[in-house]
């Protein structure tokens, strides 16, 4: 700390929430900086879990600052929804803080998501329907609605008429929809801003505040490295940028400002969605892991993909990232298997061998994952609190993993609960000791 940035360094849905959550504990702000309710965390406390999608994750700390940063697109709807939803569960969210150049995710982004899905057909990317692409588009096409606009009626009036102005075409479909009628529709967001208003502020300023001061600041991310735009598996992506680079955008600050940046990876792989996934399992053992590590969306509900944890994917994310610690959940997932099998190369459709994540997508498609194979371990792991604690067979995994990819591990998450946690080097804190080695050499 001061300036440690928390990112998926796999498909999404690695348990950022629950990291952010354990780290938030020593922070004074948490800022989130891109993606939108495309996100699901789920964090367990005191026994009571709480879905969010679009809360910053330290929002259940009470009078914790948390920050909607410029780069996340927000569904205004959701975000009441939720607000509503914690306030009604006696959680304290005066902390909320918007950011007003945040981008608004309008009904006719909805609409679009879904037609533009339902076009691709067998092709289709399998997005999450929240209308997240379309959004960022507008975004980039300079014809989103920001934060700011639904604070003047004049101002949101023209501008989303000017939006809907070139998608005439493409929502012929919807023309008799009431979702897009510009009065209602303008009235609708409105409400919002009224809502909204005394949370919405200039949060880059905010961010430079806290840190100038030295305060802790979190930097949370959304979705996972292999779905960033420009670094993961394209078109198989979501429309932002999930990698650490892009908390400096998406919350206003510059590159001197991140001090630390945690990689969270579970100990196996899932994926959401269509698109290569090289490790993939499509066997009982597939089923075994989605129903131990109950892999089904918080945002869709949909089953999610299973495989065993590529290496290689790991390593290019830890490049990528720069990350300075891994955090490694759910590796009780993997309790009571006897082998335990990571991807550490692949193989082309040719025959060529690739230590590395192939940058060509037709070589990624057809890469088939080689496997080192690792001794499981039996024992329920869902009690231990230290290293020392773990099995042998466990803390050799970890001692793999971190010697492939070159990134000490921080924490591992030994189970759902908040505190089913074991800090690596019995370290409590944002730096986490050395690269371990593996027990059993040590041992020797
Ligand atoms: P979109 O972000 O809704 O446009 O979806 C694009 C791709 O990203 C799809 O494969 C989604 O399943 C995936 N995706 C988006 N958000 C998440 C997430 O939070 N976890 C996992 N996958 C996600």
């Amino acid at each position: 700390m001061p300036g440690i940035v928390i990112v998926g360094a796999q498909w999404g849905d690695e348990g950022k929430g629950k990291v952010t959550d354990l780290l938030a504990e020593t922070a004074d702000a948490v800022i989130r900086f891109q993606g939108g309710n495309n996100a699901g965390h789920t964090i367990i406390r005191d026994g009571e879990e709480f879905k969010l999608h679009l809360m910053p994750s330290g929002i259940l700390y009470p009078g914790k600052t948390c920050v909607i940063g410029n780069g996340v697109v927000i569904d205004p709807r959701v975000l009441c929804d939720e607000l509503d939803e914690l306030r009604g569960r006696g959680v304290d969210v005066d902390g909320l803080r918007i950011s007003a150049n945040a981008h608004l995710i309008m009904p006719y982004h909805l609409l679009l998501d879904h037609a533009g899905e339902a076009r691709l057909g067998r092709l289709q990317i399998g997005t999450t329907r929240r209308g997240i692409g379309p959004c960022y588009a507008d975004k980039a096409a300079r014809l989103g609605i920001r934060m700011q606009d639904v604070l003047d009626e004049k101002i949101l009036k023209k501008k989303i008429t000017a939006a809907l102005e070139p998608k005439r075409l493409s929502l012929r479909p919807f023309a008799k929809d009431p979702e897009l009628d510009l009065h209602s529709m303008t009235e609708e967001y409105l409400t919002y801003g009224h809502r909204l208003e005394r949370y919405i502020t200039d949060t880059a300023r905010l961010a430079w505040d806290l840190l100038d001061e030295g305060r802790n600041v979190i930097f949370e991310g959304a979705q996972g490295t292999l779905l960033d735009i420009d670094h993961g598996t394209y078109p198989f992506v979501t429309s932002s940028n999930p990698v650490a680079g892009a908390a400096c955008i998406g919350a206003g600050v510059g590159p001197r400002d991140i001090d630390e940046v945690w990689g969270v990876s579970k100990a196996y792989v899932t994926r959401v969605g269509a698109g290569p996934f090289p490790t993939e399992l499509e066997d009982e053992l597939g089923d075994r892991l989605r129903a131990r590590g109950g892999e089904y969306g918080t945002t869709t509900g949909r089953a999610r993909r299973t495989g065993w944890l590529d290496l290689v994917a790991l390593r290019y994310a830890a490049r990528i990232n720069s990350l300075t610690a891994l955090a490694i959940t759910k590796l009780d997932v993997l309790s009571g298997l006897d082998r335990i099998r990571v991807c550490t190369r692949y193989r082309g459709a040719e025959g060529a061998e690739f230590d590395h994540f192939p940058y060509h997508q037709s070589v990624l498609h057809h890469a088939a994952a080689e496997y080192e194979e690792i001794e499981g371990f039996a024992e329920d792991i869902g009690d231990c609190r230290s290293e020392e604690e773990l099995p042998t067979a466990a803390r050799d995994y970890l001692a793999r993993i971190a010697e492939f990819t070159g990134v000490p591990i921080g924490l591992v998450g030994v189970g759902p609960g908040r505190e089913q946690v074991v800090w690596m080097g019995g370290r409590r804190d944002a730096s986490p000791a050395e690269t371990p080695q593996p027990a059993s050499s040590a041992r020797s």
